[in-house]
């Protein structure tokens, strides 16, 4: 009777550890999705045959909730740092995104062909992404 209580007890113990280390694992996956990326796919990438919010915005087609996103998600990009290259050039062109959206909903006559510019896929991935 009292060795059956033992791995009773034994049996939980290891349950529980098993479901804390699961648990710790999940965490770690969450904190490790990177906030860089997460904007990247949220806002400039879209499924196919879809425009991307990026792509809306130019167009003058993205709506005020999506151009809120927008702005949040520069400010996202603006406060992480770059995972490659210079720090200075990533300031730079996370400054002007953001201001580049923001004058987007704010509806500046000249928002659209700012946002074009600031938004070069190919200028800020030579310089910032990792191969
Ligand atoms: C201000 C800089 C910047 C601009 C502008 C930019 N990107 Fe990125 N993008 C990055 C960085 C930095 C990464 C790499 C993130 C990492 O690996 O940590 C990235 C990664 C990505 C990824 C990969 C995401 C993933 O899950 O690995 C996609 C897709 C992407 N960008 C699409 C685009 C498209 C499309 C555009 C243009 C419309 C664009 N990006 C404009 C900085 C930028």
């Amino acid at each position: 009777m009292k060795r059956n209580i033992r791995v009773f007890v034994t049996v939980g113990i290891v349950g529980l550890l098993a479901n804390g280390v699961l648990a710790w694992q999940l965490n770690a996956a969450d904190s490790k999705e990177d906030p860089i990326k997460e904007v990247m796919k949220k806002y400039h990438k879209a499924p196919k045959g879809t425009d991307p919010i990026c792509k809306k915005a130019q167009d003058g087609l993205a709506s005020k909730e999506e151009l809120k996103g927008l702005v949040e998600g520069y400010k996202i990009l603006a406060k992480e740092k770059a995972p490659k290259g210079d720090a200075a050039s990533w300031k730079e062109k996370t400054t002007k995104l953001l201001a580049a959206s923001e004058a987007l909903q704010k509806g500046a006559p000249d928002a659209a062909a700012q946002y074009k510019e600031a938004v070069n896929c190919k200028a800020c991935h030579t310089a910032h992404k990792p191969d």
